[in-house]
Parts: structure tokens; C-alpha cells; sequence
């Protein structure tokens, strides 16, 4: 950041009255879902890239405040926040042309910021149900050296050594602790317009620096300051690094790092944020000493994911970026590519479980934790597969003369004939049963914990629907 800015970021600190920098923390987990989804920038199609989704399950290609409303369950951990946060996902590239994601790690920060305009009366509102806005673009492949540009940026991470000044673009050596991600949202508002057409001209930046001091005339309303910070495993890949240039590329196809941008769709219980705002002034940010926000366990925000609905691979060594994205290094701004014959169609779910209701007559019925206090959820039988998948554990709890299967721990099948009602499966935390089943990595198998339940159809599979308040 050149001296004038940080100068300026300076002066606002230390000479505004006793400006109040209290601030929460929301943390996010395992991402809700990643796919070629944008609801604000492309509603209703698949959009141009790969987008790694965190927030509340009401999530769509097509959306609005109501339906994040809806949601079932939650990534972040703050209940009353059912807003969504996106973020472009980030890709390995290999010498030999493939890409591969990059493993995150976790899912997202998001800070709260109480940030006062010091040339008003401090008052700091929540944005509206509807509001929505992008930070970012994902056409720059240079630094625009604008606040607008600086208020993305890069920290490459190393515990063990003096902190690296942060980078516009992506750094160029290897970072031991990985690769953190950070967007900063404008935060003065016009004060009427839920979104615009470019999704960012009714909001804008603060006039001396992107993070604080006094909001331009044209957007005099302070809304609370939104920062998000998302990081990736790219140390995984220290030894295969090639060539004079570091190896990353957003799913934009943009290996500059510029194009960094993150998308918010306003999901919050408005009065609960607008509470928080007036009455959280923890100066770590801890977001447990919050009063008005009510958190909920790792378990339920771990196990918080929606299914995907364009049926193309995004994992896995890849030939091309998913959608049209060749590689645009730049510096002139990167150009729309459409029409390469990437699937253009939102589908049918693409379901995380396997479905048995054809082959065997037994259908799904969800994820639930298994093992509380030493008690199990199937009490008949139990035995180790170790080509597991669920239509094996189904066909020996059939066998058996069982009616309910359970797979767990990748190879543990139990069977049983009923389940207790306080140990059904909620609707939502699939995520906890995703690990690869020991005789298929293709199929999940439940996980550490948590069993993956099916059960003998009775007279017609019925796709039954359980209680879908965590327990
Ligand atoms: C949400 O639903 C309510 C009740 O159906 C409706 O009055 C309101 O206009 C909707 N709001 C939005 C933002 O769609
Ligand atoms: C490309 O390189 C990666 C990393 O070495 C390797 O794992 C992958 O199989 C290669 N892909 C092809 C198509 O050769």
C-alpha cells in the first residue's frame, strides 16, 4: 500500500475521538458447497466459475432474502446469520496443463467490524433484508491502485518467521501455513438501494481508505464494516512449484491474483445484527461474548452442506477450469469466453449419498450422529467390511433380517430394527458422513461418529423427511 494510504488509515486511528474498533468474528467451516453458482451475479444459470459457498442452506441459483430464511442449517456459526458468503475457488495448476483444487482450510472468517464514520453521530446500521453487494472483480489482472484495490489482498502465511508484507497479487513463493484470502466490503451505503446493477455501485468504499475514516456524500449511510478472510492449503504443492511463476489460478483462470473478489447476500435476522452492532464491543472480537447471537456446534456447521446441481466434475485432476476459463494473465483486463461446451444447465441434485430405492428397495434416510455417551444408534448387529459400500452393509443387514443400516467410519456396518426418535437424523448435517466408503471412494460412508442411515422401503420408498432442528 503505497504511504499515503497507510498515512491516512494512521491519522483516522489515532485522531478520531476515542473511535470504538470493537469488532466479532463469525467463524465459518467446512463451505456449504462449491460450484459454478452466483445468485448475485448470474441468477438462475450456471455461472462463468467456480465459487466456494459458505452460509445457510436456503442457498440457490436464484435467490432472495426469504429464501435464505429457509435454511435448514448453517455453515458459519452464528444461528441468526443465514446470509451467504462466496468466494471464487482456487485451483493448482500442473506443468503439464491440468488443474486440481486447492484445499481449504476450514472454510471462512468473517469479521464484524464496528467501524464509526467520525464525521457523523457514529451510528452504525445493519444493511436491509435484500441488500447484497460484490467486492472485487473478476476481470483485473493488475493492480488498479485504487482503494477499491486495495481493500483485497493477500497474506502468505508463516508462523515461524516475521510476518511478509501482504500482496495485491498472489505472492510468489511458497507459504508454509498457507495462503489467506482477504476481502474488505465497502461499508458507506446509499442508503436505498439493495443492490445496483454492477452489484457495487450502492455501496462504496470510505474516502481516505477502504477500512475506515468518513463515507463519501453520494453513500452517507455507515453500515456495519464486513471483512472476510478464506485460506488455502496451498503448501501442499511447496515441491511442485515449476518455472519463474508461482502456480495458482482462481477458477477465473486468472493466475495474477487480482481478479480476488467475494460476493454477500444479506441472510442476517436483521434486528439481532442491528443489536449486535449497538451492544458487542469484545476488542478481540470473540464472538461468544456476544450477547444478542446465539452459536451452534461444530457438528451442526461442519455437517451443514447443500447438494450440487451441475453435473460436471470439479475435483480431481482436471483438463480445464470448469465453465470457460482459459488462463488470462494480463495486465489488460480478462474478456468473457462463453460457448467452449461447458454445461450451461442447472440439473437435478446431484445426491451425496448412494441411492439404493431401484437396486435394492431400501432408501436413505440420512446422517446422524452415532455413539453419544457410549449409546448406538443400531443396536442389532455390527461387523467390519473392508470392501465396504452401503449396498454391501444393506444386503448383509437384509440378510440378517434387519430393516435399518447404518454405515460409519468408512467400513463399520451396523444393522437394527428401529431407531429412537431423539438419535433420527436431522435434514442437514450430511457433511458428516462424507467420508469414502473403504470398498469405493466414489461413495460415502459415514464418518467419525456420525452414521449414514438407510432403511428397508415399507411398501414404497417414501422419501421421508425427519426433524430438521439439530438435536
Ligand atoms: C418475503 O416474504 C414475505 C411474506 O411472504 C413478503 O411479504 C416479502 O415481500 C418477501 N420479501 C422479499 C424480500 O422477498
Ligand atoms: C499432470 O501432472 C500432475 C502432477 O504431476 C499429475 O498428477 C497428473 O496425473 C498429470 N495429468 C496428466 C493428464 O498427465
Amino acid at each position: 500500500m503505497p504511504p499515503s494510504f497507510r498515512q491516512a488509515s494512521l491519522a483516522w486511528l489515532f485522531s478520531s475521538a476515542a473511535p470504538s474498533l470493537a469488532f466479532f468474528k463469525v467463524p465459518c467451516s467446512t463451505p456449504l458447497v462449491i460450484q459454478r453458482a452466483d445468485p448475485i451475479v448470474q441468477p438462475g444459470v450456471a455461472s462463468g466459475h467456480v465459487h466456494t459457498i459458505m452460509g445457510g442452506s436456503g442457498f440457490g441459483f436464484t435467490m432472495d432474502y426469504n429464501m435464505t430464511q429457509t435454511s435448514q442449517c448453517n455453515s458459519c456459526s452464528a444461528v441468526e446469520d443465514k446470509s451467504n458468503y462466496w468466494v471464487a475457488s482456487l485451483y493448482y495448476h500442473a506443468e503439464n496443463g491440468s488443474f486440481i483444487q486447492v484445499p481449504q482450510n476450514g472454510g471462512a472468517l468473517i469479521y464484524y467490524e464496528q467501524r464509526p464514520d467520525p464525521t457523523t453521530d457514529g451510528t452504525i446500521v445493519a444493511p436491509p433484508a435484500g441488500f447484497r453487494m460484490v467486492a472485487g472483480s473478476p476481470i483485473d489482472r493488475s493492480d488498479k491502485g485504487n482503494i477499491a484495490s486495495y481493500a483485497r489482498n493477500f497474506a502468505c502465511l508463516n508462523y515461524n518467521a516475521p510476518g511478509t508484507p501482504q500482496t495485491h497479487g498472489f505472492p510468489t513463493t511458497n507459504c508454509p501455513n498457507g495462503l489467506r484470502a482477504q476481502v474488505y466490503f465497502p461499508s458507506c451505503w446509499d442508503g436505498v438501494n439493495l443492490d445496483s446493477p454492477d452489484h457495487k455501485s450502492h455501496v462504496a468504499y470510505p474516502t481516505q481508505t477502504y477500512d475506515n475514516g468518513p463515507c463519501p456524500a453520494s453513500h452517507p449511510v455507515r453500515i456495519i464494516s464486513i471483512f472476510l478472510e478464506i485460506t488455502w492449503h496451498t503448501e501442499q504443492f511447496a515441491d511442485m512449484w515449476y518455472g519463474d511463476e508461482q502456480p495458482f489460478v482462481f477458477s477465473f483462470g486468472d493466475p495474477t491474483g487480482y481478479g480476488l473478489h467475494a460476493d454477500f447476500l444479506n441472510g442476517w435476522d436483521i434486528d439481532v445484527l442491528q443489536d449486535a452492532i449497538n451492544t458487542c464491543h469484545d476488542g478481540g472480537g470473540d464472538i461468544t461474548q456476544c450477547e444478542p447471537i446465539t452459536m451452534q456446534p461444530d457438528w451442526v456447521t461442519d455437517g451443514c452442506i447443500v447438494e450440487r446441481s451441475i453435473n460436471e466434475q470439479i475435483d480431481g485432476w482436471l483438463d480445464a477450469l470448469p465453465g470457460c476459463n482459459p488462463i488470462q494473465p494480463g495486465p489488460e483486463d480478462a474478456k468473457p469466453v462463453t460457448g467452449c461446451g461447458a454445461p450451461t444447465t442447472i440439473g437435478e441434485p446431484l445426491h451425496y449419498y448412494t441411492d439404493l430405492t431401484d437396486s435394492h428397495d431400501w432408501e436413505w434416510v440420512g446422517c446422524t450422529r452415532d455413539n453419544v455417551g457410549g449409546q448406538r444408534v443400531l443396536v442389532g448387529s455390527f461387523g467390519g467390511i473392508s470392501d465396504m459400500t452401503p449396498a454391501k452393509c444393506v444386503d448383509k443387514c437384509f440378510a440378517e433380517g434387519y430393516t435399518f443400516a447404518g454405515v460409519e467410519n468408512a467400513h463399520e456396518c451396523f444393522c437394527g430394527n428401529s431407531v429412537d426418535e431423539d438419535k433420527m437424523p436431522t435434514v442437514t448435517p450430511m457433511g458428516n458422513c462424507m467420508w469414502p466408503c473403504a470398498g469405493d471412494n466414489l461413495q460415502k460412508c459415514g464418518g467419525y461418529g456420525f452414521i449414514g442411515l438407510y432403511r428397508k422401503c415399507d411398501g414404497g420408498c417414501s422419501n421421508l423427511q425427519y426433524p430438521v432442528v439439530p438435536h
